[in-house]
């Protein structure tokens, strides 16, 4: 039995995913009647929506069988789909990346890019963390009392933290933060590249031109690092050799491209949506104040409240039983980490914002090969603007209504108006 289609259509709605409460109804009826069922939304083409938390992990666990390249890894409508195949040539992805691979070119991509994101490697850059974090923690209480959180410390700070580590100038900031926000709110008037909302024949056009500009930036970038290499990330991409040979073009923008975009909206959605929750409740900000020691319950409790990436896709490479459903080869399938990180099998109370929650397995960074790669370093950097933050303010509240992006796949907060006491 097929979801219904009004469901179905909810499910892949930009809108639907800012708006919030409609999207959890959805999915709280899905995880209870239809947690593994055929979804057929008008305008896109028919996949399998996986809802629980134990559903993905399995998935996710045999790569093999649920491959990431062969259909498109993230939702696109039927034209979005076209358009990218007749520009490619045929490839489901308009970028090669990481997470558009699979099997042994998934394993020596990955190995390029994992010493760089350890945790020993990460935590060494704690001091500089901190520094950058002070930056802009002395901007946001010398705006005080009111600023808007997302636009003025959230979005700023993980930007300039991934792109230090990248080796990419700060001049540069503000165009890796426009283009990154064109590609994951193609459908945001506020954000994507128009202004307005397309066509998806239109939508594809501007996502094409906003990878063109990244790829005439990061061109020049593989140029200067083979010439002057440096102890930066960009530098290792520009220089990796894989069976001897450096990366192709492709493999060497899509590292660049997914290093620069997921490696600071994600982590600025996460904290903007953890210091709006606190924003709304006194008790758990007195609760943090009294015992700083709670931090990492806010940081793990913020990544599950955000799950600022809202799903990833798979297709099956062969024809397989999951869940009671016959799954045939080529079949795409949705993981919605939204839905596994609200499963009331694994989280008690899941619609409320607990600190105290005991740590278990969330589902926010995915699991198995493809696992973040910049968990590490997220987790690190937003324990430290937690840090920095509430030891200087005695007061936090909303002081306007906060709004999400509108966008399907890598989304949260866009405004979060504040008001703090500074210590
Ligand atoms: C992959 C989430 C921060 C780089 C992923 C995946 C998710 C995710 C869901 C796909 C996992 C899967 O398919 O199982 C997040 C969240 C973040 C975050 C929620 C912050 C709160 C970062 C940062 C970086 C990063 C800071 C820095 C470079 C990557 C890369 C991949 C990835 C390179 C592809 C890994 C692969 O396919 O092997 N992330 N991410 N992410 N993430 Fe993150």
């Amino acid at each position: 039995m097929s979801i219904p289609t009004e469901i179905a259509n909810t499910v892949v709605d930009p809108k639907a995913y800012s708006e919030g409460v409609k999207l959890d109804a959805a999915f709280s009826m899905l995880r209870r009647d239809m947690p593994f069922a055929r979804a057929e939304p008008d305008d896109v083409n028919p996949f399998w929506l996986v809802t629980k938390h134990a559903d993905i992990m399995s998935i996710e666990s045999q790569p093999a069988i649920f491959h990431n390249g062969d259909r498109p890894t993230v939702m696109s409508n039927k034209e979005g789909e076209q358009f990218v195949r007749a520009v490619t040539g045929g490839e489901a992805n308009l970028i090669r990346s990481l997470v558009s691979v699979d099997g042994d070119e998934h394993k020596a991509l990955r190995g390029v890019g994992f010493p760089a994101f350890t945790p020993k490697k990460v935590g060494a850059l704690e001091a500089d963390i901190r520094a950058i974090a002070r930056e802009f923690v002395d901007r946001m209480l010398a705006m005080g009392p009111e600023c808007d959180f997302a636009k003025d410390v959230a979005f700023l700070y993980p930007l300039r933290v991934i792109m230090t580590v990248l080796g990419v100038p700060r001049e540069d900031e503000p165009f890796m933060l426009k283009l990154t926000q064109e590609l994951f709110n193609s459908n945001d008037p506020d954000l994507n590249r128009d202004g307005q909302v397309g066509t998806p024949t239109e939508i594809a056009l501007s996502l094409q031109q906003t990878m063109i500009d990244l790829e005439n930036y990061f061109e020049n970038v593989t140029t200067e690092f083979r010439a002057r290499p440096r102890d930066v990330v960009n530098s290792v991409i520009a220089n990796a050799m894989i069976n001897g040979e450096y990366m192709n073009r492709r493999q060497l923008m899509g590292y660049y491209i997914i290093a620069a975009t997921a490696g600071h909206d994600t982590t600025s959605n996460t904290i903007a949506a953890g210091f709006w929750a606190l924003a709304e409740r006194p008790n758990v900000f007195r609760q943090l104040k009294a015992d700083p020691s709670l931090v990492n319950g806010f940081i793990e409790e913020s990544i599950r409240w955000a799950t600022p990436v809202k799903h990833f896709m798979r297709s099956a490479t062969a024809d397989i039983e999951v869940a009671g459903q016959k799954i045939a080869k080529d079949d795409w399938l949705m993981l919605s980490y939204h839905s596994a990180n609200r499963d009331e099998d694994v989280f008690d109370r899941p619609f409320e914002f607990d600190i105290t929650r005991k740590f278990k397995q969330q589902l926010a960074f995915g699991y198995g090969p493809h696992v973040c790669l910049g968990q590490h370093l997220a987790r690190l950097e937003m324990r430290i603007i937690a840090e920095e933050i509430l030891s200087r303010i005695s007061s936090f509240e909303l002081a306007g209504v906060p709004q999400r992006t509108i966008s399907n796949f890598v989304c949260g907060p866009k405004s979060v108006p504040v008001r703090f006491t500074v210590n």
